[in-house]
């Protein structure tokens, strides 16, 4: 039956209006939702079944004081014993993928694929196996931060052979875990590890070398995951047909001012804590960005070096880094405003990644404030997400880390700042994907309260409750994780960001402009 035109107009306009009324927006087709966690936050079973130590076993046993709340992930949510529990919850949620980590010294006690600890391997097979059963795809990130000790004490990623031990390690999963688990992610977020674990000593090995050691630990970590990446091609991926990608944490930077000062220290904060790890994987030249070459080589050379602190990629590394991801893994909490830092000078150590890159970074005033470093600026996510789209050749995204943690005095299950989180973030994102950029799918962070680093359990980015007080770990779902849940149901979500103060926001304006098109063409046809 062929409807009149005007009918045809009436009901568009209907739809334009219900979509701008309620600020609707829906997810494409093959959208896929999920829930992340790490294998140190959650699993607890420190010393069991033959599970080795790792660096943070290490760190917590020696420095215990480093953590704010003397706590430690010794026992943490027990998922491993009760790991049935978290895919229930997986399947409450109603969602796809599940991102976990594994325990490099629960599968490899001393690091080295020698000898390979069967109890370990047991209980990622019954994980897997327990997925699978209910439906939910395992995305497993082979490294979470957990170095075995041993190799710790050998230099870790410090230590050029930390390359083969990463391949070697890799190889162990691929070989195990291989016929069932077909998306893999190597190494999480090395800015993070890096800066944090190298720099400036806030997180396991605890080391601080400034201006150097971060560099050392990044371009280890990059040629470790192409190492990983060369051998699932070579040895793995015609039989397997899995695919493995790259994770790397990524906050958004809005210039202070238009002045040429803030906009170079923009660049140099993207370059640094962007391009170092995006440019060799996703860029046709396979290396660091040039901007950050020349300003590390400078300052080396000002500093009477006489080779730069960023050691430069031979052409076969290049060769083995560029490319080497089917897809990117994006973690993404926060932005920063970012200016020129002119009191540099005698602030930071010299050399520092600081003083090489002198830009300073904060908060804006107007974000809300969730706790931890995280200020909430959806827009801040959507410009990011145009960036990455307008400067790198990423095959697909998948946003594998997202979320908010929980704010001191709100009600613990009534979590409603998480829940705005998520859907002003969302809807910023499903604004970026209109846009043309390949999002594939998005992991909550977390599936559950966990240890979170070194804040403890004073902060908590759970979706689900875990009352780390009971025996049993009794997990709760926060409101966050309904609201998820009918995110993940009904592939809508009825939200708007707001348009914020600081840089308005370009989604309003282009649902505005949608509306107005429907009623100009409503008009034309009626009169
Ligand atoms: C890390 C997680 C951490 C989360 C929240 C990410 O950088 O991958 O391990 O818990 O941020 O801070």
């Amino acid at each position: 039956m062929e409807h009149p035109l005007y009918v045809i107009v009436f009901f568009s306009l209907l739809l334009g209006l219900t979509r701008c009324a309620g600020n609707m927006k829906t997810f494409p087709q093959d959208f896929e939702f999920g829930a992340a966690t790490s294998s140190y936050q959650i699993e607890g079973a420190w010393n069991v079944d033959g599970k080795g130590w790792s660096m943070w076993d290490h760190l917590v046993r020696t420095t215990p004081e480093h953590i704010v709340d003397m706590t430690n992930g010794d026992t943490a949510a027990k998922s491993y014993f009760f790991y049935k529990r978290d895919v229930q919850m997986l399947k409450e949620l109603g969602v796809k993928n599940y991102r976990f980590s594994i325990s490099w010294p629960r599968i490899l006690p001393y690091g080295r694929p020698d000898y390979v600890n069967p109890y370990g391997v047991a209980y990622y097979n019954a994980l897997i196996d327990e997925l699978l059963a209910n439906g939910i795809t395992p995305f497993v990130t082979i490294y979470h931060w957990e170095l075995p000790q041993n190799l710790n004490e050998q230099g870790g990623w410090l230590n050029d052979e930390v390359v083969n031990w990463f391949g070697d390690y890799s190889r162990v999963l691929f070989q195990n875990f291989g016929d069932r688990v077909k998306h893999w992610m190597t190494i999480n977020e090395p800015h993070v590890h890096c800066h944090l674990g190298y720099e400036i000593a806030l997180i396991a090995p605890l080391i601080s070398v400034p201006g150097v050691a971060y560099y050392e630990c990044s371009r280890n970590i990059l040629l470790a995951h192409a190492r990983a990446y060369r051998i699932y091609e070579a040895e793995f991926k015609s039989t397997q047909r899995g695919e493995v990608g790259f994770v790397t944490c990524m906050e958004w930077g809005v210039a202070e001012s238009n002045s040429t000062n803030d906009k170079d220290a923009l660049e140099n904060f993207q370059a640094l804590t962007i391009g170092q790890h995006m440019n060799p994987i996703f860029s046709e030249s396979g290396n660091f960005p040039q901007k950050l070459i020349d300003l590390v080589n400078s300052a080396s050379i000002r500093q009477g070096l006489n080779e730069s602190r960023l050691r430069p990629f031979t052409q076969e590394q290049i060769e083995s880094i560029r490319g080497s991801a089917d897809f990117l893994g994006l973690n993404h909490y926060t932005s920063r405003i970012i200016y020129r830092n002119e009191s540099l000078n005698g602030t930071f150590p010299v050399p520092s990644i600081y003083d090489d890159t002198f830009y300073g970074d904060y908060p804006h005033p107007s974000w809300f404030f969730h706790g931890g470093y995280v200020y909430e600026y959806p827009r801040g996510f959507y410009d990011l997400l145009i960036h990455l789209k307008d400067n790198y050749n990423i095959p697909k995204i998948y946003i594998t880390e997202n979320g908010a943690p929980s704010l001191r005095g709100e009600g613990r299950l009534n979590d409603t700042h998480r829940v705005r989180y998520f859907r002003e973030y969302l809807s910023a994102m499903i604004d970026a994907i209109d846009e043309g950029v390949n999002v594939r799918g998005h992991f909550a962070w977390s599936l559950m309260d966990n240890f979170e680093w070194t804040l403890g359990y004073t902060v908590r980015f759970g979706i689900y409750d875990v009352d780390m007080e009971d025996p049993e770990r009794k997990r709760t779902p926060k409101k966050s994780a309904l609201v998820y849940k009918e995110i993940a149901r009904s592939r809508i979500i009825d939200y708007n960001y707001d348009a914020d103060p600081y840089t308005p926001s370009a989604a309003s304006g282009r649902n505005l402009s949608i509306f107005i098109t429907l009623l100009l063409a409503t008009l034309k046809v009626l009169l």
